[in-house]
């Protein structure tokens, strides 16, 4: 492993973390807790100086890596020097217009308005505001209900949480504000039509819509889902399906969401996922890739057909967040998509995407690794007891995922994502800007890691 001088506050920094930082969904003493204090290209090092392929780009979040710093600096510097900050509650400035007007440029169709907010949960929670405020306003407030699907994570703060379909992170923290009906996710692993895509397809959208028509379809506002379902690892949509999504929401007079707030901004290679399914959903949430992480920000996209009513009735939208927008993160959003375009970053996406795909799926080789799938610079593999595909109990993936295979990545100088939301599973999500070198390296580390996983669980 690459290692560089470490930091010589390692040990204060460790124990100052212990006695005063929270971290976010952890346990909160972690022996030897990863204190990241450098990144460079698609490499982060930590504070004994080792050094990491961020291949889950932190959290799907940073687009172009970590070399970018100085030109985003000259961005913030200026807006910094200009105006620091001013609200979007009734005035505007200069770097949230100009970026509203470029981001729906590259939106799926050219009537979206874009509404700025800090980060995923609150364009999920902000969305769902926007399409009660356009059901009241149209005369027709009895549209309370909303469909999502199973295992999806859409956000955790309260409202948010309505429409996340991960069972423990919504235990104790009571009944959630909105009615969401869950449906199948499109997870095909383990499901009997799941390599026949037309009846895969079929039977999810036949699903969709028992559900609407259960639920009371004039009683329906929204369907959420996400292009490529993160929670549970990588779900891709069989053909035909957001088109199917977007004739059931029609039919029924219901709004359709996509929650890009991973695949947006180019992680499968485009800048809405949505375009590449073919629609153009009512709503859109961003967040994450949006800045390429040098800053918060998150939006929500809306056509004009949501808003319309309720300008024509001059209505005001009762929802707004004091950094939503804020200029100094608006300005960062705006160079990341300068330079996206200017180092044609999704045409890197686009031209190797099939060979990571490729390589990725080599590790089918391996008895742990039951299951590939993904698309882009999105990939997970479930990782299986045998060749039947059994899933590990829970014991067993605390053992794997929590235990030995955070440890056995780090050794391996590799940051992936072990989630369990019942099935056990590790994803990458590399850098944009990854050469393919890097990639081979990533699978590569891969093929080492997941080995030994085999070894230890006995596979
Ligand atoms: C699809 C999706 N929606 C919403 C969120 C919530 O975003 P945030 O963590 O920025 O609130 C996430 C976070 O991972 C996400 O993956």
């Amino acid at each position: 492993m690459n290692v560089r001088t470490p930091n010589p506050d390692h040990d204060r920094l460790q124990q100052s973390a212990k006695d005063h930082l929270i971290l976010h969904f952890s346990k909160q003493e972690i022996d030897d807790l990863m204190v990241l204090d450098r990144g460079e290209g698609p490499y982060v090092y930590d504070t004994h100086g080792a050094q990491y392929i961020d291949a889950l780009s932190s959290l799907f979040c940073s687009q172009l890596g970590y070399s970018y710093g100085a030109e985003m600096a000259e961005a913030a510097s200026q807006q910094l020097t200009q105006l620091a900050f001013n609200t979007s509650w009734g005035t505007a400035h200069p770097a949230t217009i100009d970026l509203a007007e470029k981001v729906s440029s590259l939106a799926p169709a050219d009537d979206y308005r874009v509404f700025f907010t800090g980060g995923g949960s609150e364009s999920v929670e902000s969305a769902w505001k926007m399409v009660r405020e356009h059901f009241i306003a149209i005369g027709q407030p009895q549209r309370t209900k909303a469909i999502a699907r199973d295992r999806a994570y859409h956000g955790v703060t309260l409202g948010a949480l309505s429409f996340t379909g991960v069972q423990p992170f919504k235990e104790g923290f009571g009944t959630p504000p909105v009615s969401v009906t869950k449906v199948s996710n499109t997870n095909r692993f383990r499901q009997p039509d799941g390599h026949d895509d037309a009846a895969f397809c079929a039977r999810l959208l036949a699903e969709v819509e028992d559900a609407v028509v259960a639920a009371g379809a004039d009683e329906v506002a929204l369907i959420i889902a996400e292009p490529v379902q993160n929670a549970g690892g990588c779900f891709t949509a069989p053909a035909g399906y957001w088109t199917g999504l977007r004739a059931i929401a029609d039919k029924y007079g219901v709004l359709l969401m996509a929650d890009e707030v991973i695949t947006g901004f180019g992680r499968i290679g485009e800048w809405f996922a949505s375009s590449r399914e073919g629609v153009a959903p009512d709503l859109i949430s961003v967040a994450k890739g949006l800045t390429s992480a040098y800053a918060p920000m998150g939006a929500v996209l809306v056509r004009e057909r949501v808003i319309a009513p309720l300008v024509e009735h001059r209505k005001v939208f009762r929802h707004g967040i004091t950094f939503g927008g804020h200029p100094l993160s608006a300005v960062m959003a705006a160079k990341s998509i300068e330079i996206i375009e200017r180092d044609q970053v999704l045409e890197n996406v686009r031209s190797q995407a099939g060979a990571l795909g490729d390589r990725v799926k080599t590790l089918l080789d391996l008895p742990i690794v039951g299951d590939v799938r993904g698309a882009g610079f999105f990939w997970a593999m479930e990782l299986v007891k045998d060749d039947d595909a059994t899933r590990f109990d829970q014991a067993e993936r605390d053992d794997l995922l929590r235990g030995f295979l955070p440890k056995r990545l780090r050794r391996a100088g590799l940051i992936a994502r072990c989630d369990d939301r019942g099935d056990a599973v590790l994803q990458i999500a590399p850098p944009l800007i990854s050469d393919a070198a890097l990639l081979d390296d990533i699978v590569g580390r891969l093929h080492e890691v997941l080995t030994d996983a085999g070894v230890h669980m006995g596979v």
